[in-house]
This record gives structure tokens, C-alpha cells and sequence, in this order.
């Protein structure tokens, strides 16, 4: 069979993978749209909830459809218990992306439909991963820090009760408003490296729990989700502002990467890090704090002046999570709460219309040769 060639630069860049009704991206121009609806004007005008509508069922929910959405989350906030002993048993050091990991694998063994992958079941089943995740990581950071975990509010939103759960207090409307942008921006983005992940698994008839756990495996990578982590431990190395060229410098002299640039798909600025931009600077403005916005503007420049890249949504993520008082090690935890709404709506779409994704490999290796005896060896 005729195999077609390798992209020049391998990474399966420009190949197209499949077809989706979901998500666009225009790499040029820096347009992103969920099912033909600017980023810029969901993240102005709508919450994760209606977004989460959109990208399951690719319309704005109506009013009832909205208010059933809100009840059949609330309804669905608390996972089994088991998945309190893994947090309280994990080891110190694990990493809040691995227990996630375990938990949603656990939530998956456990799942009244966990049989079934129709797509009424994994409606169910995505509701219930959107719901929980959230308090997976919020209720899991308080259990393994020594925190009394609190009760979630089955009457208000994933956004306000991610802050609630792991603050453990009222929070502030404007702080849960910025948290829910943030769950609307990173939602969703086309045939990313953890979507494609998750399409694999599902394209298998594998099932969503299954498929979302491929998926956040792959999206821990520092070089795809991880990057929001590494933003921060970089602006935290900075000495200040003025220090912040030399030592952008010094990383790119040593051929490092520069954590939150570069994209495989943007030649221009990441639409989402224009809006997480401003979002840095008015949080910092409003807790008296700006410094961690600062810092961010002055890599940015420095980064595009030594280097040409533009900022991605990973850049400006750091400082609205620093100060949301997110711990940073759960900046890539809370983008999976986010993308948990885009992975289930691609594998609710590839169950819908599935083909076995199973691309080829071109053969680089020893030519055919005859086997040698261990003893002659
Ligand atoms: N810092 C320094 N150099 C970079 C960066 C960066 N952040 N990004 C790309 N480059 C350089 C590469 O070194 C390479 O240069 P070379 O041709 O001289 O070797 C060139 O730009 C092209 O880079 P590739 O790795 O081939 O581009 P690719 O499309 O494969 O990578 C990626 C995209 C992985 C996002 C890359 O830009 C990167 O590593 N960025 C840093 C990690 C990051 O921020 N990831 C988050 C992405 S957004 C998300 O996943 C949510």
C-alpha cells in the first residue's frame, strides 16, 4: 500500500487528523471560534456553563436548557468518596496532574454507565467529569495540604465553587468572573496534542473516562498544559523587571525554550493571551499586586525582541492563577477542569462518527537480515 510522505518536519504538522464541527483556528489572523462563535465575545458574554452547552450540543443553550445544564452539574458536584483515600494516600511529592489522573481513572471504573458508550451515556458521563474535576482538584489540594475540605454549592457555578473549594470562603464576584473566563478560554482547541490523545483512545470505542484519562497524560507535558507551570517558576527566577532581558538572554543563548511562546498553530499573537493580558493587569490592579503582571509584559518583550515568538495562552495564565491565590502547582490541574468540556465534546463527536485513528510510520530502521543464534552473537 502506498504510504504518503512524512511532514518535512514530522509531528504530524499541517496533517489534518479528522473532521470536527467543534472548534476553529485561524493561525494567521489569530481568530479562535467554538462552533463559529468568537473567543473574544464568549469570554465578553458567556459563562463555562453555556459554553460547555455549545460545545456538547454546538448551540447556545436557551434559557431552560441552561437552567438544566446548572441542576444536572450541581446535581452531580460529588464524586465517590473513594477517590478522598487516593488524595490522602498519594505521596508527597506526586503531582496534582497524576492524582487527577488516578481519580477520573477510578470515577471511570466506578461510573453507573460505564458500560455504555452511546451518546446519551456520555452526556451523562461528561457532565458528571465537568462537575467533578473541579472539585477533584480544589478538594484534593485542601486534603493533602492538611485543610478541612468544604462542601460545594450545588446552586452556583464550577467557577465559583473552584474557588470556594479551595479557599474555603466566600469569593469575591469579580475573582469568580476572571476564574470563569479563564475556564471559557481554555475549554477547547482543535486537534491540540491531549484532544488528539483523547480522539485516539475514543476512535478505539474505548470509553470518555478511558479517553480523558489518555488525555490528561498528555496534557501534563511541559511543552503543551505543563508550559503555565513552568511560566511561573521563570517569573519567579527573574530579579525584576530591568533584570528580566539579560536573563531571557542568557536562556535562549543556552538554547532552552521559553515557556508560554511559540505555538504550532498561531504565527501571530494566541487570541487568548490578548484577553488573559488584560485580565493579569486588572487582577494585580484590584489585589494590589501588579508585579507578577509586570514581570509577564517584560518577558513578553524581551522574548519577541531576541526571538520573534509570540506569546500563547500558557504566558499570561500564570500570573491571573498567582493572583486568584491558585497554587502553581495546580495551574495545569485547572486547565484540565477547563478542557475537560472540549476533550468530552470531541469524544462524544468521534463515538458519533467513528473511524479507527491508526496512521502509519515510515520504516527507518535495519533492512531485512537473517536471525543470528545467541551463541554466535
Ligand atoms: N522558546 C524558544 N524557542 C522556541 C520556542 C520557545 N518557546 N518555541 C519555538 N521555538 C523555536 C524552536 O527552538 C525552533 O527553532 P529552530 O528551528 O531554530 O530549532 C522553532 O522555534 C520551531 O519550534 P518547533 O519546536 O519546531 O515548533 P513546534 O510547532 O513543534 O512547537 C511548541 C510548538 C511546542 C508550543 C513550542 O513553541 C514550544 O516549545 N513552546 C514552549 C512551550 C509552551 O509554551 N507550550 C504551550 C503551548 S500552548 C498549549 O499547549 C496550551
Amino acid at each position: 500500500m502506498a504510504v504518503a510522505p512524512l511532514a518535512p518536519k514530522g509531528g504530524l504538522e499541517g496533517i489534518i487528523a479528522g473532521r470536527s464541527a467543534l472548534c476553529e483556528i485561524d493561525g494567521e489572523t489569530g481568530k479562535l471560534l467554538y462552533a463559529g462563535y468568537d473567543i473574544a465575545d464568549l469570554a465578553e458574554h458567556s459563562s463555562f456553563e453555556e459554553t460547555c452547552w455549545l460545545l456538547w450540543h454546538g448551540e447556545l443553550p436557551t434559557q431552560p436548557e441552561l437552567a438544566t445544564l446548572a441542576q444536572a452539574l450541581g446535581a452531580n458536584l460529588e464524586p465517590r468518596a473513594t477517590v478522598w483515600d487516593v488524595a490522602a494516600d498519594a505521596p508527597e511529592c506526586a503531582d496534582p496532574m497524576d492524582l487527577l489522573r488516578t481519580q477520573v481513572s477510578l470515577l471511570g471504573m466506578s461510573d453507573p454507565d460505564c458500560a455504555d458508550n452511546g451518546e446519551h451515556a456520555d452526556h451523562a458521563k461528561a457532565i458528571r467529569l465537568v462537575a467533578q474535576s473541579g472539585v477533584l482538584v480544589a478538594t484534593s489540594e485542601r486534603i493533602r495540604t492538611g485543610l478541612r475540605p468544604v462542601d460545594p454549592d450545588p446552586t452556583r457555578s464550577i467557577a465559583w465553587n473552584l474557588l470556594h473549594l479551595l479557599h474555603g470562603d466566600e469569593p469575591d464576584e469579580q475573582d469568580v468572573r476572571a476564574v470563569d473566563v479563564c475556564l471559557i478560554l481554555h475549554a477547547e482547541h482543535g486537534m491540540n496534542a491531549s484532544t488528539f490523545a483523547a480522539r485516539v483512545t475514543a476512535a478505539t470505542l474505548s470509553d470518555i473516562h478511558s479517553a480523558v484519562v489518555s488525555a490528561i497524560g498528555t496534557l501534563k507535558g511541559p511543552l503543551h498544559g505543563g508550559a503555565n507551570e513552568r511560566v511561573m517558576e521563570l517569573l519567579r527566577q527573574l530579579p525584576d523587571v530591568d533584570g528580566t532581558r539579560a536573563h531571557i538572554e542568557q536562556l535562549l543563548a543556552n538554547r532552552k525554550r521559553v515557556m508560554g511562546f511559540g505555538h504550532r498553530v498561531y504565527r501571530t499573537e494566541d487570541p487568548r493571551a490578548t484577553i488573559l493580558r488584560r485580565h493579569s493587569r486588572d487582577l494585580g490592579e484590584r489585589h494590589g499586586d501588579t508585579r507578577w503582571y509586570e514581570l509577564t509584559v517584560a518577558v513578553e518583550k524581551s522574548v519577541h525582541q531576541l526571538k520573534g515568538l509570540y506569546p500563547n495562552v500558557d504566558l499570561y495564565s500564570a500570573s491571573v492563577y498567582t493572583s486568584l491565590g491558585f497554587p502553581q502547582r495546580l495551574f495545569t490541574p485547572i486547565f484540565a477542569v477547563s478542557r475537560m468540556a472540549g476533550w468530552t465534546a470531541n469524544i462524544i463527536e468521534q463515538h458519533r462518527d467513528n473511524r479507527l485513528i491508526r496512521p502509519d510510520s515510515e520504516y527507518v530502521g535495519a533492512p531485512p537480515r537473517p536471525y543470528v543464534p545467541l551463541s554466535e552473537r
